[in-house]
C-alpha cells in the first residue's frame, strides 16, 4: 500500500545569548553597517558553556513531538542533519534517540548536506513513509557554529555570518489534504572545496587527521569562497524551484509561501527577483538568527507558524543552497 507524507508537527530551539553586530564590532573587525548591509543579519544567538548541538536539537524536538501528538515511543526513525555534530562519531542521531528516550531498535541517521540538509532530509523521510516502512519521522537540523569559528578578525568574514540553533519536523502519514508533493536534490562535487573545513580529515596531504601545523594554518575553520558560493545559490535555487514547480504543473501563483534557506537576504531577493515572487510571500528570518545552516528552515517554518504566515493547507515552496556545492528544493502543502 502506497501512503503519502506530511509534515505533522514543527518545533525550534536557540540559545537564549544573542550577539548582535555591535556585540561583534567588539571582538572583529567589523562594522554593523558591513553586516547588515551584505548580509541582512542583526544578531546571531550562541551557545553558552558545555551546550552541545544535541542539545539544542531536544528542545526543537520535544516541541515538534508534542505539536504532532506523538511521544518518543511513536519514533521509528531519526535524521539529523548536521555540521557541527556533538563527536566526530557516532552520529547526532544515536545520541539525540538516547537523550529523547526513543527505544533501541529504531533506524537513526545522519546526513551531511550541511545548508540543504532539511531539504534533503525531507524527501528522504518522504520516501520512506511512502513505501510504508516508517510511520513516525523525527528529521531535525541542529548546529552549533560558534564553537567551529575563528571568532578573531582574521576569521571575519565567516564569523559574523553563523548563529547555532535547532529546527525539528516530525513527518508522518498523511490523511488528508496536507502532504509533501516532490523534491529535487542536487549537487557538483567540482566545487566541494569553495565552502569546506580541511581538518580533521584523512585527505589531508600531510597523512595525519590533525596536527599541530593544520591547526596553526587554521584548517579547522571553515573556509568560503563567498561570491562564488553567492552566485551559484542564486541561480541554483531559482533553477531547483522553478523546475519542481514545472514538473507539477505548478506556477508562482501556485506557492502561497517561500521558505529558502537564510544565508544572506542579498540571495533570497535574487531568487525572489529571478521567478518573479512577490516579496511578502518570501519569509525570512535571517535578520534575528544569521544562518543556522541545517535548521535554517524548520525554525522558519516554526517561526511563519508562530506569525500566522503559515497555515494548514498552504502550498509551500522550499529552496536552500549549500557546501558540496549541494542545493534542492520540496514542495509541500503544509
Ligand atoms: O549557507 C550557504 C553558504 N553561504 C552563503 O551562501 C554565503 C554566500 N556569500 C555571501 O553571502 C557573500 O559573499 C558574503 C556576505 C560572504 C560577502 O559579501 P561580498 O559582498 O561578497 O563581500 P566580499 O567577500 O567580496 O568582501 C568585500 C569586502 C572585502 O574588502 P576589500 O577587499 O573590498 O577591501 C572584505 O575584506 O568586505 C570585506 N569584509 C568585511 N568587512 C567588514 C569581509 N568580511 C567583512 C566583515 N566586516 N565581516
Amino acid at each position: 500500500m502506497a501512503y503519502e507524507s506530511k509534515i505533522l508537527g514543527v518545533g525550534s530551539f536557540v540559545p537564549a545569548k544573542a550577539y548582535t553586530n555591535f556585540d561583534l564590532e567588539k571582538m572583529l573587525d567589523t562594522s554593523d553597517e558591513w553586516i547588515q548591509q551584505r548580509t541582512g543579519i542583526i544578531k546571531r544567538h550562541w551557545v553558552e558553556g558545555n551546550v552541545s548541538n544535541t542539545d539544542l536539537a531536544v528542545e526543537a524536538c520535544k516541541e515538534a513531538m508534542e505539536k504532532a501528538k506523538v511521544s518518543h515511543d511513536d519514533i521509528d526513525m531519526i535524521i539529523f542533519a548536521t555540521l557541527s555534530p556533538d563527536h566526530d562519531f557516532p552520529g547526532n542521531a544515536c545520541f539525540l534517540q538516547e537523550k529523547l528516550n526513543i527505544p533501541a531498535g529504531i533506524a537513526a541517521l545522519d546526513i551531511r548536506q550541511q545548508c540543504t540538509g532539511f531539504v534533503y532530509g525531507l524527501s528522504i523521510a518522504d520516501q520512506f513513509i511512502k513505501s510504508g516502512q516508517y510511520k513516525n519521522i523525527l528529521l531535525v537540523g541542529s548546529e552549533v557554529h560558534s564553537k567551529g569559528l575563528d571568532r578573531t578578525p582574521e576569521g571575519r568574514n565567516v564569523s559574523v555570518l553563523f548563529g547555532d540553533g535547532a529546527g525539528a519536523a516530525v513527518i508522518g502519514r498523511s490523511d488528508g489534504e496536507s502532504k509533501v508533493f516532490g523534491s529535487l536534490l542536487h549537487a557538483d562535487g567540482r566545487f566541494a572545496k569553495e565552502l569546506w573545513v580541511a581538518a580533521p580529515g584523512t585527505g589531508n596531504e600531510e597523512g595525519e587527521r590533525i596536527s599541530t601545523n593544520m591547526l596553526d594554518k587554521k584548517l579547522h575553520y571553515p573556509y568560503m569562497n563567498g561570491r562564488q558560493v553567492f552566485t551559484h545559490a542564486v541561480k541554483r535555487m531559482a533553477e531547483s524551484l522553478s523546475t519542481l514547480m514545472a514538473s507539477h504543473k505548478m506556477s508562482i501563483d501556485d506557492v502561497d509561501l517561500f521558505l529558502f534557506h537564510q544565508a544572506n537576504i542579498r540571495i533570497n531577493d535574487k531568487v525572489a527577483e529571478i521567478l518573479e515572487i512577490d516579496s511578502s510571500k518570501v519569509f525570512n528570518t535571517i535578520a534575528d538568527y544569521g544562518n543556522t545552516t541545517a535548521a535554517t528552515i524548520p525554525i522558519g517554518m516554526n517561526d511563519a507558524l508562530k506569525a500566522g504566515k503559515l497555515e494548514r493547507g498552504m502550498v509551500v515552496g522550499i529552496a536552500a543552497f549549500g557546501a558540496g556545492f549541494t542545493w534542492g528544493s520540496n514542495i509541500i502543502v503544509y
